[in-house]
């Protein structure tokens, strides 16, 4: 008789969220409690109208954040252990980088303590992109090279914007024709490959395992939900699903188990970064949609279930490198304290979530229930 083996029960250290949507004002006070409540810290995206662009407007950015985690606790809808949980939350500011980005403005970032990184848009590759950048080595080589003299990481959302390169293959285009030229022309600048989806960065990041003289990675990816648990049919089952449209786009499922085997295969250069970015339902449920997963309050099951439909839950570990101490070493920071649990038990995802507007929020899997939840957090 076979011994029943199934694991129940999965105890990490406190996970954080490298790459997050907080939104602003009334937006970011329906969203911040998720992830306050389920990750210690998070790399918050610059791209509010106007983008967060210079080391003060981050400083004031980061006020807001933590003023609404603490209105969020005022408010009494949370158990105090929550907000004790909540309350330890620290947003990881982070610059929008246009072509008129001064180079002392990296020493300001650098300085302040609380900006951790900039990231590049290139111009109208997505939400709030406007601002961003369209010829990266010929408008911004003084503020990377003061990036890479600092150690100051460099964000990427990479796709190119090319309207003759096929929306499903602007990744690829992108890692021949500015990742590489980049990482030449500035080989110790650090870099984070942001929410990657294809088999081609999967495999480039894996393959470009190199350290700099302090002995941190040159090179790290982020890795969202959606993309470790669907493939582009998502988008089109039984008709147009916008809650499963974000950028990039969903690919081929011959991508989403190249994403599958880097997540779990415990390599220090993937971690976790949700890349939650809600969007009011009417404005995702429109002639021209957002694009954006909001997966934020159910994350953790979410990245449960991916790992465990690879069969890789069985080694908590690789689990626990990707949530929770993968991304600690990329950025020079110490591994959270305490202990998250998950466990198999059985959470169904609401329809909709309260937001600024009457329409809510549709959160990703809505109306499903998920195999793992968070049942304990200290
Ligand atoms: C993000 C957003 O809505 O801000 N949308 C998305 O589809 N991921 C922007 C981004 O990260 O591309
Ligand atoms: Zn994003």
């Amino acid at each position: 008789m076979a011994l029943s083996t199934e694991l129940t029960t999965l105890t990490i250290a406190p996970p954080d969220d490298w790459h997050l949507h907080l939104r602003d004002g009334e937006a970011l006070e329906y969203v911040v409690a998720a992830t306050a409540l389920n990750f210690r810290r998070a790399i918050v995206m610059p791209n509010l109208k106007p983008p967060v662009t210079t080391t003060e407007q981050a400083m004031a950015y980061r006020e807001r954040i933590l003023a609404a985690v603490q209105k969020a606790c005022d408010s009494g809808q949370y158990s105090a252990a929550d907000c004790a949980q909540m309350q330890q939350f620290q947003p990881l500011m982070v610059l929008y980088l246009t072509g008129a980005t001064p180079a002392d403005e990296i020493d300001r970032a650098m300085a302040s303590g609380v900006v951790h990184a900039v990231k590049l848009y290139p111009a109208g590759a997505t939400t709030n992109s406007d601002a961003g950048v369209s010829d990266l080595l010929g408008q911004c080589s003084a503020v990377l090279e003061r990036m890479q003299a600092l150690g100051m990481p460099l964000l990427v959302h990479g796709e190119v914007t090319d309207a003759h390169v096929d929306v499903f293959d602007r990744e690829a285009a992108f890692i021949e024709s500015v990742m590489k030229p980049l990482r030449a022309g500035f080989p110790k600048l650090r870099v984070v490959f942001e929410h990657i989806t294809t088999r081609q960065a999967a495999e480039y990041v894996t393959e470009q395992a190199t350290r700099d003289e302090h002995g941190r990675l040159l090179l790290a990816a982020t890795i969202t939900p959606q993309h470790l648990l669907y493939n582009r049919n998502a988008i089109f089952k039984g008709g147009l699903q916008p809650h499963w449209y974000c950028l990039p786009i969903l690919k081929r499922e011959e991508h989403r188990l190249a994403l599958l085997k880097a997540a779990t295969s415990g390599l220090p250069q993937f971690f976790l970064g949700t890349d939650s970015a809600p969007h009011a339902r009417h404005l995702k449920e429109a002639s021209c949609g957002c694009a954006g997963c909001y997966s934020a309050p159910y994350a953790l099951g979410l990245y449960a279930e991916a790992f465990e439909s690879a069969g890789a839950l069985q080694s908590v570990e690789k689990f626990e490198a990707f949530t929770s101490r993968n991304g600690p070493a990329f950025y020079g920071l110490p591994v959270n304290a305490g202990k998250f649990t998950l466990q198999r038990t059985p959470e169904t995802v609401p329809e909709t979530l309260p937001f600024v507007t009457d329409s809510g929020i549709v959160p990703l899997r809505a109306g499903e229930t998920l195999p793992w939840s968070v049942t304990a957090r200290a």
